[in-house]
């Protein structure tokens, strides 16, 4: 895009590209309703499964990325990857300028502003971590609480989408075992 300042003098614009990352695993309303929301702000948006060797994860990292994939197709400037190691050497690699995170809760606070500061002492080019609240309706929800509702017999609709629902209760099923 070409934007004309007050002198007249021409200047490309580049187009934003923004990244969301986390563990997915799996992906939830609350994460949708953050992607619909940042993908209506930004020309792109990378919705990238981190392959965490810390975390203990239900879904193998392809089947975190194949739910993803599914349940955000009708977006069309929304892609899903995945990476390991730091987040920042991804987001240098990719030339992100944007960041996105989602705040439940004043709980996730603390550890959202340490790991912003940190992430911005390593990028390499000016990317801004953006902040969204997340809707009041998720705000009390994460993916572990949907695991551990769904494996007891408890109803998570409405908190998940369908597929993504779909393929806990199959893998519950296969004798996928959720025990964080
Ligand atoms: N709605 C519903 N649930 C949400 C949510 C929302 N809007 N936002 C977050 N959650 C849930 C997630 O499902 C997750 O649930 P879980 O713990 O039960 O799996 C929980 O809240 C925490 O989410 P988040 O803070 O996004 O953690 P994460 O593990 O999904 O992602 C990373 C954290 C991957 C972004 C971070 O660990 C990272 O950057 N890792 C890469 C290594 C690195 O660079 N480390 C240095 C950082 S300074």
């Amino acid at each position: 895009m070409v934007l004309i300042d007050f002198s007249g003098e021409e200047h490309i614009k580049m187009k934003t590209k923004a990244l969301y990352a986390g563990s997915f695993d799996p992906i939830t309303n609350g994460h949708i309703n953050i992607i619909e929301r940042a993908s209506k702000m930004y020309d792109s948006l990378t919705v990238a499964v981190v392959v965490n060797p810390n975390k203990k994860c239900f879904f193998t990292v392809d089947e975190r990325v194949e739910i993803a994939r599914k349940v955000t197709e009708y977006m069309p400037n929304v892609e899903v990857d995945s990476f390991s190691g730091l987040l920042a050497n991804y987001v240098n690699e990719n030339d992100f300028s944007v960041v996105v995170r989602g705040l439940r809760a004043t709980m996730d606070f603390e550890n959202e502003i340490q790991m912003a500061q940190m992430n911005a002492s390593l990028y390499i080019n000016d990317t801004e971590t953006v902040f969204l609240m997340t809707d009041p309706q998720y705000s009390y929800i994460s993916s572990s609480m949907i695991k551990e509702v769904a494996s007891l017999g408890g109803r998570i609709d409405g908190f998940i989408p369908d597929y993504a629902k779909q393929k806990i209760h199959e893998k519950l099923q296969s004798g996928g075992k959720y025990n964080e």
